[in-house]
């Protein structure tokens, strides 16, 4: 949730206009994280002053804003520190206070942008409120900007991290967040727990220090501590606490040590002209540089006269302060719509490519073989589990269940499915010999990447099954697999879905490759797998009739129910989860099966309805309902095999998908699905890209 973007300049020329630009537009790029409001601050004209523009509505607006307030946009600065903000609601409704940043007092000698939530803000905003302060919003975040502002009152001599360590020792929450302050000028410093923070790093010379490019492990299957270690980047001395009694108490100089190793000098010693990106996410960094630094959790980053500092929150807490800097492989390209009118439509018509990713150097179909890396040292161990807890939300939730059965199948190893919020409401019990699977296209929901810290707790194996490398979760699984669906911008999942499937068949295959008896059913798999990206290419081609059937059919429609049994159910389930947060349809997902027990009521000649009535071994029983729906005078749309006999005579409307292995036709069938979602949604004038009260990424609980 909400989108955070900082840059600073230093020793490179910059006008106002070219800072703005360059805020707004790494803005516009993290929007997809939340889009109901946004701003920004940046120096003013005078020493000590700041202008800060906030706007409700989308980046675009903010952008309007700032031209009509006409702002010196020549004023050149050969030093500079910028920070903005794209907000999804969380403490206060969309409106220009509540909007980020936030300031300590009128004067904004410190501004604030985060991502996360606060959860003692009221007894922080309650005692700050006795030393005086007023607080203008109904957001979380004023309260750092306040306690900023009174710890440095107290200790005006105070280094700019120093102070920050004292100020998120008294945060409780998740946080990832930038400080600007006209004490420090030209600086930023960031901060990060729970919440994601990348550095993208822009020099114009060579850089002294080495930087080794660190790619990912797919032996580790996430971006081992080790590896980074050896690959030193950027080396510091730890940082320290200001105090550790906190608000009230003096500040304990023994422990004010700073960690001052510059990152960024020519080779003379001398300051190095650099720029610095700081932001939620990689694709506002990719236009600008491709060398950047993931934050870990307790990290402060320092930004200071071409330097960046990585400082850890706690003295000697164990934890290197060594970060290495990374290579991006995201293109601009790739996060552009290209000729698409949406992003959710590009990546509709991504999965024949995306699916290839995924599977790309780790299914060899002539051989018949599944080698994935980042699990390699760990199947044995996944082999002789206990079980296996599939735990994710929304999509990704829907991805586990519709893999639940072939890994049954082919594991032999009691599956369970969570849903991570519910998980956690039930602490349910996990064993040190549980493996615990993540599946998170983000890799940073906040439901999800506190059932993993609850099952690391617990000494169960975690598995990350992740999209977005560098995620809290692929950081803090012990191995996993990237599904390598690119990056997904449109809040609507659908490549991200597809690819988790695969990549979790292609577990499946790897956990029964020691069995005889398994073998003949793998191989079935493993072809049926290598046949998919050109199915879902004929499936595509439905594009316009399906465009033309949501046309004719779901106009003015309230309500509609969508039909599957056996693992088509977490089809349907994934189906009314993208036409409900698209179209805003009421849709329904009904497990066939129960339909007699109760749905079958709402059922008449008016009420629209999708039966997922593909061949599998359940088709039989999934006819039944069709004859019940039929019986009562219902007209199902049928998404099932091309020509099948079943529905030659039959008036039904039918969308033909081709047939592939039972476990994998899932994946065919909930592409037409994503169509009439995104087909629905076009229909109705609504925003596909940016549906309202959602966001990409939820960082919050
Ligand atoms: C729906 C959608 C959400 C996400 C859910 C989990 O289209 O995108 O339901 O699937 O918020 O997000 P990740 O996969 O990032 O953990």
């Amino acid at each position: 949730m909400c989108g955070i973007f900082g840059y600073i300049n230093y020793l490179v020329e910059k006008d106002r206009k070219f800072i703005l630009d360059t805020l707004v537009n790494g803005l516009s790029r993290l929007e997809y994280r939340g889009y109901d409001s946004a701003g920004l601050a940046v120096d003013g004209d005078k020493k000590n002053e700041v202008f800060a523009f906030k706007e409700v509505g989308k980046v675009a607006k903010l952008k309007q804003l700032i031209e009509d307030e006409k702002p010196d946009l020549t004023k050149v600065f050969d030093a500079h520190a910028g920070i903005a903000h794209t907000r999804w609601a969380t403490h206060g409704p969309p409106s220009r206070l509540n909007c980020h940043p936030h300031r300590s007092d009128s004067t904004w000698e410190f501004s604030v942008v985060h991502n996360g939530i606060i959860t003692n803000y009221k007894e922080l905003k309650t005692l700050l409120g006795s030393k005086g302060f007023k607080f203008e919003t109904e957001t979380d975040t004023e309260c750092i900007a306040k306690l900023a502002k009174y710890l440095y009152d107290q200790h005006p001599q105070i280094g700019f991290v120093d102070l920050t360590k004292a100020v998120i020792t008294e945060l409780e929450g998740a946080y990832g967040l930038l400080i600007k302050s006209v004490h420090y000028p030209h600086e930023v410093v960031a901060a990060r727990k729970g919440s994601p923070l990348v550095i993208g790093v822009k020099t114009q010379k060579r850089m002294k220090v080495d930087f080794v490019d660190v790619e990912y492990s797919e032996e580790n299957g996430v971006l081992p501590a080790e590896a980074a270690s050896q690959n030193v980047a950027l080396k510091k001395q730890s940082g320290s606490l200001l105090s550790p009694s906190g608000l009230l108490g003096a500040p304990d100089k023994s422990l004010l040590h700073r960690s001052q190793s510059r990152a960024f000098m020519t080779d003379d010693g001398m300051p190095m002209p650099a720029e610095f990106f700081l932001s939620s996410d990689p694709s506002a960094i990719v236009e600008h540089t491709k060398k950047v630094m993931y934050l870990e959790d307790d990290d402060i980053a320092h930004i200071h006269e071409g330097s960046l500092n990585i400082h850890r929150l706690k003295k000697a807490d164990g934890s290197s302060n060594v970060r290495s800097i990374q290579t991006l492989e995201l293109e601009l390209q790739e996060i552009m719509k290209g000729k698409f009118d949406h992003f959710m439509q590009k990546e509709i018509f991504e999965q024949p490519e995306s699916v290839v990713n995924t599977m790309r150097g780790r299914l060899n179909i002539e051989n018949k073989s599944v080698t994935l890396g980042g699990l390699r040292s760990y199947i044995a161990t996944i082999r002789r589990c206990r079980r296996i807890i599939f735990i994710a939300c929304g999509t990704s939730y829907h991805s586990c269940m519709a893999v639940r059965g072939i890994f049954e199948e082919l594991a032999e190893i009691p599956i369970a499915v969570e849903l991570a919020s519910d998980f956690l409401d039930r602490e349910a019990p996990v064993f040190r010999d549980d493996t615990c699977v993540f599946v998170s296209q983000s890799g940073e929901t906040a439901d999800s990447l506190m059932a993993l810290r609850y099952c690391l707790e617990r000494g169960a194996l975690t598995v990350g099954i992740v999209n977005v490398v560098g995620s809290s979760i692929s950081l803090l699984t012990h191995c996993g697999v990237h599904v390598n669906a690119g990056p997904e911008i449109g809040v609507a999942s659908t490549k991200a879905y597809t690819s988790q499937f695969i990549a979790m068949v292609m577990f499946a295959l790897s956990l029964s490759e020691d069995r005889a008896s398994k073998q003949k059913r793998r191989e079935e798999i493993i072809e049926g797998l290598g046949n998919v990206s050109a199915q879902i290419k004929e499936i595509l081609k439905l594009d316009q009739p399906i465009k033309e059937l949501c046309a004719k059919t779901f106009k003015n429609q309230k309500s509609l129910l969508l039909l599957g049994r056996g693992s088509q159910f977490s089809t349907a389930l994934e189906g009314a989860l993208k036409i409900k947060e698209i179209s805003y349809l009421h849709c329904e997902a009904v497990m066939s099966g129960e339909l007699k027990h109760g749905v079958l009521a709402l059922v008449d000649e008016a009420l629209p309805i999708i039966m997922i009535l593909t061949r599998d071994d359940l088709f039989k029983k999934s006819l039944n309902a069709y004859q019940q729906v039929a019986a009562r005078g219902g007209k199902p749309i049928i998404i099932c095999n091309p020509s099948d006999e079943e529905f030659q005579a039959s008036q039904a409307e039918k969308i033909e998908v081709p047939r592939t292995v039972d476990c994998l036709q899932g994946l065919l069938n909930v592409i037409p699905l994503q169509l009439m979602a995104y087909w629905l949604a076009v229909a109705e004038g609504l925003n596909v890209d940016f549906p309202r009260n959602l966001a990409k990424s939820v960082t919050v609980e």
